[in-house]
């Protein structure tokens, strides 16, 4: 489903991948570990489009992203992000956050969602009054509301107690079972043991 090839990202000098090449499966569930600076949230970016590697190629089912024509509407049917730093629009509601991503902007098809990830008693809160753990799901309906192909989650359970980090990993266990593509980086290898295949990477290559 994903296949880089010798991947090479510069940030000015500095090196932050240095050599990445990895295949993953449709429908794998892989978690990128790493010590912080080792590369991981670059290598999201990149594989999931966000980011133009300085070297190297990313092909997703068997399209080139350098070739891809039309890249809105590529993302649009493979690609959700559940970022480091969630970016909800504080102001708006849970319901509101999940519907401005929403193509087919449906209410049923949205609470459905809310509910499955058990955050439709508070759809009418504000990104800004609900607990972290209720914001990271709500990022989470916002990245699979369209049912992309690949669900990239940078560190979904980052700020998150070990109860709740296990119930994200838990509902993106979920989602792969159903099919979706999952790629994660996370600090904590104890919950990368959730997903199909761990891959570690220490500055800027796989170890
Ligand atoms: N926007 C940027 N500008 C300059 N350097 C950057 C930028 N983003 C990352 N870097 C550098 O690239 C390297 C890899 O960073 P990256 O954010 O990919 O690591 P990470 O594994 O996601 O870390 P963390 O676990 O802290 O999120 C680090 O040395 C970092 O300082
Ligand atoms: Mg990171």
């Amino acid at each position: 489903m994903i296949k880089a090839k010798n991947i090479i990202h510069h940030y000015g000098q500095d090196i932050a991948l240095d050599g990445v090449s990895l295949y993953i499966n449709r429908g794998e569930f892989v978690s990128l570990v790493g010590e912080s600076g080792s590369g991981k949230s670059t290598l999201l970016s990149i594989l999931s489009t966000l980011l133009k590697p300085s070297g190297g190629e990313v092909v997703i089912d068997g399209k080139k992203i350098d070739e891809i024509s039309n890249i809105d509407r590529f993302r649009k049917e493979y690609i959700g992000f559940v970022f480091q730093f969630h970016y909800l629009i504080p102001y708006l509601s849970i319901y509101e956050n999940v519907q401005l991503a929403s193509i087919s902007k449906n209410k049923d098809e949205i609470f459905l969602l809310l509910e499955r990830l058990g955050i439709a008693d508070i759809a009418n809160k504000s990104a800004d009054a609900i607990s972290g753990g209720q914001r990271q799901r709500a990022s989470i309906a916002r990245a699979v509301i369209n049912r992309p192909k690949i669900l990239f989650a940078d560190e979904p359970t980052g700020n998150l107690d070990m109860k709740n980090s296990q119930k994200v990993f838990e509902m993106l266990r979920e989602f792969g079972n159903e099919g979706m593509t999952i790629v994660t980086a996370t600090h904590d290898k104890e919950l990368a043991k959730i997903s199909d295949r761990v891959i570690s990477l220490k500055d800027g290559q796989i170890e």
